[in-house]
């Protein structure tokens, strides 16, 4: 949930932590400090953005070649200057940065407390640290050594970064349950929330494990876990490209990962899908096919717009692999005591991979046995790396808080795995199966074509920007992409937005319907054509406003509805992965012609690693 960084080396540290925490804003942004070590240490922080402590700390002595940096999104205590982070010990001699929640936070507190420790802040942060240093002078140990007793005695997720004055060129590291990433440079080292703040420095990481701790130095990387074993860093090879996070040219994130949908769909499919030959190659499906088939049931938990895509795959994999398929909520699914038989497969969905709810009910799931299958876009994120097997998205990194492009690379994911457990079920036509192939190759350029036709949308935003409320309507395969619709209005416009099985609408929801009511119908041409078509005239008289995605060639809807948005012909299993960007430039339209910043919207932040 929040963003930090660190550097030791010869460049100078405050540009590099500076620069990096300005690239994960999207993880959290309502309070932002930097810690510097130069012949003691200092620590800038406050309430507000990255931009605002730049603007405070201009002109000050920043000279440091070792320092750590911090963006939040609060947890415990409100954002302010107090509880922005990094937090300094009660001696001053120490600084610490965490992501995370530490849950145990107040036995701590009060155990400190009793001690005559008095705090600052209201943070669980705070707490850490000063436990940290009690247990460093009570046992007469070394800082790491301090540091590996109390990550033993706490529960919760951290991520820390820690800097002592007694050792300027050293970084403490430490994970559990929220991501790390450290840069190897020549002669330096990087660390971050993921790869943003590193990227143009070194492409060489090192992804920290969960109860592993790093002790960095300008030239030295020592990983041990907290039995303090050592432990050989296994160094990955990045491929993505600054411009990757970059906004290249358009006026947000967002507006950037809808357009990049073609190319990011693409990538997706690369190397899996051979419509000609007939294949699809995915390692991590394959690896667990005879779970996967032989599955009595699939159980899919997710959170938010992943929640969305399992809906879509519920549909898809009952379809094509006669498999009963049950989509959780994540956070419920973790709190009640879910039935998991063994034979159960898991399939967790999730952009970030760092989903709290997704990744705590997936621990769960494990100790009962199941299989977990994760679909994930973050490579090297826990979801990815606790899962037995699964398949990335590749859509890239996904800065803007909406889900957007990270989406339709989980229905692609979703559809190309359906496929082939059908395939080796023979659950499935080859006829069918071959067309389903075709037809998935096909969606990036049907995509290309229908963004072709964005601006269009800009003027339907234009005109029920004002709306207060909006309801989205689907049938079928289209059905979660209407709730899909109603979650993207509301998180990136603010405008109340509900969607619901178009025909739910008679039992209660059609009592809203007057002439300032915008319903949004997601009406692609399919087998449920006829009916939803009913529903639009059930809208139209009584003077609901009807907006419907449709497929080109629709001569019936254009007649009713007071405005459309055309997408290609797709079957209705394909059909998803088109109608939901119409509504993607909707949401995002909208929010810009109500001046909301629709990159980082209120209350928002890109991954939920808290509860
Ligand atoms: C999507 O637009 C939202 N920002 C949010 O619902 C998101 O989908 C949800 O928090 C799940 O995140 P994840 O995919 O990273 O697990």
């Amino acid at each position: 949930m929040c963003g930090i960084v660190g550097y030791t080396g010869p460049k100078e540290a405050y540009p590099i932590i500076i620069t990096g925490l300005k690239r994960l804003e999207y993880r959290g942004y309502d309070s932002t400090g930097i810690a510097l070590l130069n012949g003691g240490l200092k620590v800038y922080k406050k309430k507000g953005r990255v931009a605002e402590l730049e603007a405070t700390i201009l002109g000050k002595d920043l000279h440091s070649h070792t320092g750590i940096g911090h963006t939040r999104w609060a947890t415990h205590g409100e954002p302010s200057d107090i509880n922005a982070h990094p937090h300094s010990s009660a001696s001053g001699k120490l600084a610490m940065i965490h992501n995370g929640i530490i849950e145990n936070y107040a036995q701590l507190k009060k155990e400190l407390s009793n001690k005559g420790y008095v705090f600052t802040s209201e943070t669980d942060t705070e707490v850490l640290l000063n436990f940290i240093e009690d247990i460093q002078k009570n046992n007469q140990c070394d800082l790491e050594e301090a540091v590996r007793i109390a990550l033993k005695r706490v529960t919760g997720a951290y991520v820390i970064l820690l800097l002592d004055e007694d050792n300027p060129d050293t970084i403490i590291a430490a994970r559990k349950g929220s991501p790390l990433v450290i840069g190897v440079g020549k002669g330096e080292h990087f660390l971050g929330s993921d790869a943003s703040p590193m990227l143009e420095y070194t492409k060489e990481v090192v992804y920290v494990n969960d109860y592993e701790l790093a002790i960095v130095k300008p030239n030295q990387l020592i990983l041990k876990n907290l039995g303090n074993e050592k432990l050989t860093p296994f160094i990955t090879k990045l491929d993505i490209e600054l411009a990757a996070i970059e906004k290249g040219g358009y006026d947000h994130f967002m507006l950037k990962e809808i357009f990049e949908q073609p190319s990011t769909i693409h990538d997706c499919l690369r190397g899996r899908l051979d419509a000609t030959a007939g294949t699809i190659t995915m390692s991590g499906v394959e690896n667990n096919i005879e779970q996967l088939k032989k599955a009595s049931r699939i159980i899919i938990v997710a959170c938010g717009t992943s929640w969305h895509a399992g809906l879509v795959a519920e549909y898809v994999i009952e379809e094509l692999c006669r498999i009963p398929v049950e989509v959780e909520y994540a956070s419920e699914f973790r709190y009640r005591n879910p039935i998991i038989n063994k034979g159960d497969v898991i399939i967790a969905i999730s952009q970030s991979g760092e989903t709290a709810d997704t990744l705590v009910a997936i621990e769960r799931a494990k100790e009962h046995g199941a299989i977990i299958f994760g679909i994930v876009n973050v490579v090297g994120s826990s979801i990815a790396r606790i899962s037995n097997g699964g398949a990335y998205t590749h859509a890239g990194p996904e800065i803007g808080v909406a889900s957007t492009k990270a989406f339709t690379g989980q229905l692609a994911v979703l559809t190309m795995m359906a496929l082939k457990i059908a395939k080796e079920k023979g659950t499935i036509s080859d006829e069918r199966y071959s067309n389903l192939l075709f037809e998935l190759e096909a969606v990036p350029e049907k995509v290309e074509t229908l963004l072709k036709s964005a601006d269009s949308i800009k003027a339907i935003a234009e005109k029920y920007k004002g709306a207060k409320d909006a309801l989205f309507l689907g049938r079928g395969y289209n059905f979660p992409i209407a709730l899909e619709g109603a979650l993207k209005l509301k998180e990136i416009s603010y405008i109340h937005a509900e969607g619901y099985p178009a025909a739910e609408m008679k039992h209660g929801p059609i009592a809203l319907v007057d002439e300032n009511l915008p319903v949004i119908f997601v009406a692609t041409k399919d087998s449920y054509h006829e009916k939803i078509v009913s529903n639009i005239q059930e809208i139209k008289a009584r003077k609901g406003k009807v907006i419907a995605i449709i497929t080109e060639g629709d001569e019936v809807i254009p007649g009713l509805a007071d405005d459309v948005y055309f997408v290609p012909s797709a079957d209705e299993i394909i059909a998803p992965m088109l109608s939901c960007v119409p509504l993607q430039l909707l949401s995002y339209y909208v929010g810009v012609a109500k001046g909301v910043d629709v990159d980082k919207p209120r209350n928002l932040a890109k991954s939920v690693t808290v509860e």
